[in-house]
C-alpha cells in the first residue's frame, strides 16, 4: 500500500502505519505540495492524507487510479469534489467534533480582540505613543451581555453558544434549517439574517463554504450591522466579499472585523484590509491548539486506515458512497 502525505506531519502516531506500507511524504514544513507533484505522486497511491490547502477536483480524481481512501486533517471539505470521489467509490474522511472547542474558542479570541482593540493598543506601545493613561485611550465593546449573532448553527455553533451563555450574551442563530431542539437545549433564538445582522452586537460567521454561502456577506449585509458591531470569519473566506468588508470597515460603519480565512490564502501584505486599524487577521488557525490538532492527525490516521482496510471510517463525507 502506497500512503500519500501531502503535507509534512511529524507525529509519534504516525507509528499506526503499519511497516510494509510505503509512505511518501512532502518534507517542506511550510509550504505545499505544488500540484505537479500531487498529480504524479497519487496516481499510484492507495490513500491520501490531506487538508485545506490541497484541490481535489475532477482533474486530480482522473489521476489517481489507485486510491481507495481520502482522509482530510480537516473539517471543511469544499476543497474537495465529493461528488466526483463518490462516483470514483472513494470514501471522503473528515475530523469533526474534535476542534469545535477550538475553532469556537478561536471566534472568541478574535471577538475580544476587535472589541478591546488589542492589536491596535499594541502596536501603539510599540511605536512608543504611549504617553499617559487616557480617560478613552483605546475605549472599545463590552462583550459580557452583548447580543452574539451565529450564522450557521453546526457543530461549532452549538459550542460557542454555550461558551458565549457564560459571558452572559444573548444568543440569536441563523441557519439553513431552523434547528428547535438547540433553541431550547441551548437557549437561542432564530431570526432571518436581516433581523440577525441588526439586532446582534457580534456576528460570527460559521456556515461552511459553497454556492449558497458564497459572498453571503456583502456591502448590503454588512450595512445592516450597527456602527458599534463586530464581524467575526472563522469559516472560509469564500462566505465574504472582502472588497464590500473593505468599503464598509474604512467608511467606520461596522466597529471592527476579525478573519481567520479569505477569500484567497495566504493574503498577502499588500491587501488593503490589512492597511485598516479595525481589521485584525490571523492565518487560518482556527483548530490550532496542539491538542486538537494532534486529535486531527489521530482521527485522519485512523480514517485512513480504515478505509485502505475496506471498514468504515470514524467520520465520513460521504455515506452515500456506502450505498
Ligand atoms: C479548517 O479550516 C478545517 O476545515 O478543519
Amino acid at each position: 500500500m502506497k500512503i500519500l502525505f501531502t503535507r509534512s506531519i511529524q507525529s509519534p502516531m504516525l507509528s499506526m502505519i503499519p511497516e510494509d506500507y510505503e509512505v511518501v511524504m512532502w518534507k517542506e514544513e511550510n509550504s505545499v505540495m505544488p500540484r505537479n507533484e500531487l498529480l504524479k505522486e497519487v496516481a499510484d497511491a492507495d490513500a491520501i492524507f490531506t487538508n485545506v490547502t490541497d484541490l481535489l477536483d475532477k482533474e486530480f480524481f482522473e489521476h489517481a487510479k489507485k486510491l481507495k481512501i481520502v482522509s482530510l486533517m480537516a473539517v471543511g471539505f469544499d476543497n474537495v469534489d465529493i461528488q466526483e470521489a463518490t462516483k470514483c467509490g472513494i470514501p471522503v474522511g473528515h475530523t469533526p467534533d474534535v476542534l469545535s472547542e477550538a475553532v469556537a474558542e478561536l471566534a472568541l479570541t478574535l471577538m475580544f480582540a476587535c472589541a478591546r482593540r488589542v492589536v491596535e493598543s499594541m502596536q501603539f506601545i510599540k511605536d512608543n505613543k504611549w504617553e499617559s493613561w487616557g480617560p478613552y485611550l483605546f475605549a472599545g465593546q463590552k462583550i459580557s451581555g452583548a447580543k452574539l449573532g451565529i450564522i450557521g448553527m453546526g457543530r461549532i455553533g452549538k459550542i460557542l453558544a454555550q461558551q458565549a451563555k457564560a459571558l452572559n450574551m444573548d444568543v440569536v442563530y441563523y441557519n439553513r434549517r431552523r434547528n428547535p431542539q438547540t433553541e431550547t437545549e441551548l437557549d437561542v433564538e432564530y431570526r432571518d439574517l436581516e433581523s440577525l445582522l441588526k439586532e446582534s452586537d457580534y456576528v460570527v460567521m460559521l456556515a461552511p463554504a459553497s454556492q449558497e454561502t458564497y459572498h453571503m456577506m456583502g456591502y448590503e449585509q454588512f450595512a445592516f450591522m450597527k456602527p458599534t458591531s463586530v464581524f467575526v470569519n472563522v469559516s472560509r473566506g469564500s462566505t465574504v466579499n472582502e472588497k464590500d468588508l473593505y468599503k464598509i470597515l474604512s467608511e467606520k460603519k461596522i466597529f471592527a472585523a476579525g478573519l481567520d480565512v479569505f477569500e484567497e490564502e495566504p493574503i498577502r501584505k499588500e491587501h488593503p484590509l490589512l492597511t485598516l486599524d479595525n481589521l485584525i487577521a490571523v492565518p487560518h488557525i482556527g483548530s490550532g491548539t496542539q491538542e486538537t490538532r494532534d486529535k486531527m492527525v489521530e482521527i485522519a490516521l485512523k480514517n485512513m486506515l480504515k478505509g485502505l482496510n475496506g471498514e468504515r471510517l470514524l467520520h465520513t463525507v460521504n455515506e452515500e458512497v456506502y450505498e
